[in-house]
Formats: structure tokens, sequence, C-alpha cells
């Protein structure tokens, strides 16, 4: 007899690198207005849900033991909002299995949110379309809805207004791992206290950058790489200095903390040269950990299983 129980559903979700962060203005509700070049990363979380008797939430890989399982984790968030919406109850066991690092500036507790979404709007075959989706999970987070679309894209408002971004060809990327992570409000908080000090520099238009992902060379892209955040990242974490100079040294094209950081990102040539820098990054002790991606990847969709790449 067939089993009325559904099976799992496994969801992966991209994390990503901001090729260009302008950061604006502070505004009345707390947040910047921001203009934002998202690329998503191969560097992926799993997220599986499953028919239970209460919402609970596990972890494992990455960091995981520092990661909240209780209504902290966006996940559960994802869950309540989407039970709310069916008029049901979130009994749910949400498993997430990442690789993204927590509170790397990576965007991995949005990319868990995005995932739970799909995976919940599958298991519970609710059927939201693409704009139930992206409502959703524009109120879990300003980076949900592009860990939901992934691929390349510019983002406004809070981040969450997106538009897609010719991207010719896969970039690859070499990411340095820190020791322990950067809260995103506290980095954006530096950012307002440097500029109540003095003038950080403001990054410009991203025209010339768009143009370069359209080219889709690696070379033409590395010097238009740019984040606003990095000197509030730079200025809580100074020893991210050495890191940024150590991937250059390595041969990486260019090196950018990564959204609000602490992750490098070094953007490499090629797929070779990124395993070069990786292993002499690795071995120049100026990180925890060192990972290789590419991207464009497409963004939160459900998969077979774990294995599939
Ligand atoms: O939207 P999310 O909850 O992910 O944002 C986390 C924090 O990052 C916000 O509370 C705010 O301090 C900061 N932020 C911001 N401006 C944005 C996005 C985030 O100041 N556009």
């Amino acid at each position: 007899m067939l089993s009325a129980v559904p099976r799992p559903v496994i969801v992966r979700a991209p994390s990503k690198v901001n090729l260009h962060l302008a950061v604006g203005d502070l505004r009345d509700d707390g947040y910047h207005e921001l203009t934002s070049v998202y690329q998503a990363l191969s560097l992926h979380d799993d997220v599986e849900v499953r028919d239970s008797d209460e919402l609970s939430v596990a972890v494992q890989g990455e960091s995981a033991r520092v990661v909240p399982t209780d209504r902290r984790n966006l996940v559960w968030q994802a869950a309540e909002l989407l039970a709310e919406r069916a008029g049901r109850d979130p009994r749910v066991a949400i498993s997430i299995a990442k690789g993204i690092p927590v509170a790397g500036g990576m965007a991995g507790g949005s990319a868990d949110a995005a995932a739970a979404l799909v995976a919940l709007d599958e298991l519970w075959q609710l059927g939201l379309d693409r704009a139930d989706l992206d409502e959703f999970a524009a109120r879990l987070g300003s980076d949900v809805p592009f860990s939901l679309r992934g691929g390349t894209a510019i983002g406004t408002g809070r981040g969450e207004k997106l538009l897609p971004v010719l991207s010719r060809n896969s970039f690859h990327w070499v990411l340095a791992l820190a020791k322990g992570g950067l809260r995103t409000p506290d980095v954006f908080r530096e950012l307002d206290r440097l500029r109540s000090e003095g003038e950080p520099p403001r990054l410009g238009a991203a025209d010339e950058l768009m143009h370069a992902l359209a080219v889709g060379d690696p070379h033409q892209l590395a010097p238009l790489l740019g984040n606003d955040l990095q000197p509030a990242a730079l200025s809580l974490k100074p020893e991210l200095r050495r890191t940024l100079r150590a991937g250059t040294a390595a041969g990486a094209l260019a090196g950018i903390v990564s959204g609000s950081g602490p992750t490098c990102a070094f953007l490499c040539a090629d797929a070779d040269a990124a395993v070069a820098v990786g292993a002499e990054l690795a071995g120049a002790g100026v990180c925890r950990t060192v990972r290789t991606a590419h991207g464009p990847v497409p963004g939160a969709r459900v998969i077979d299983d774990k294995t599939e790449r």
C-alpha cells in the first residue's frame, strides 16, 4: 500500500557575493537604501523538510553549533508564515546541512529561509506563485528574495527589489572563511559611525560593472568590484586586511569583503587559478579555512538527493 505520508523534500540554496554594494543613507525604518549587484555562488546549504508531530529545526555542517534551532532561525519563521497562509499547523521537521559560513556575509541564513519556503510550498502542495514567494521572502529578510532567485541580479530598496543582470560565462572564486562571524546590523552601524566621523569612500554607479558582466571577462570585472561595507568590516576585524593582501599576492585578480563580512571573496582568472590561489591561501594562515566556488548558479530549487551536483 502507498504511504499517505508525503516524501521529504530537499531544497538546495546558493550563497551570494555582492559584486557591487553601494550603501546609501539610513532610512527612518532602520534600513539603508542599497544598490547591490548579487551573484549566486555554488557554495550552498541543503534544507530538508518532512512531516512531523511538531515544528523542529536541526543543523549540521559548517559552524552548525552556533546556529539557533528555535524561532530565531529564519526557517522556523518561514514555516510559521507559510502555515498561517495555508491555515494549518507548522508540524514539520526541518534539517539544514550547512555549507555556507554562518554570519559570514554570504547570505547563509537567507539561503536557508528561501530553501524552506520552496520546500514547504512543495511538501504542503500550496502552489504558491513567484510573486507570493517573493513577498514572503522579503518579509523574512532583505537578501532572501535574491536567494530564491539566484543568478546575477541588481537589488535596490533594502536589496529586495530585484532585476536580473545579463552575465556571460562562469566566474571562479576563492572564499576565505574567517574565525568568528560579524553581525550584519553591527557592520551597518559601524559604517554609520565611520560616516559620522569622516568620509569613507562611496561607490559610484554600477554601469561599468554590468558591462563587464555582460562581456563575461573576469579581468575586466576584477577592478570594478566594490563594497561600501568593507571599511566597516575592516574596522571591526582589522586582520581581514592581511587576508585581502594574501589573496591578491597568491594570484587572485581582486579580493573584496563579501557583503557585511568577514568572508573575503577573491575573483580568479579561471577554475585552475582558483584551485592554486585557494591552496596558497590555505597555507598562509590568514583565515580559518578556504573554499572554491563558481557563479552564477540558480536560486533555491528542489533536488532529488544531496549527492546531486
Ligand atoms: O533584512 P535583514 O533582517 O536581513 O537585515 C539585517 C540587518 O541589516 C537590519 O536589521 C539592518 O540593521 C541591516 N540592514 C540595513 N540595510 C539594509 C539591509 C540590512 O541597515 N538594506
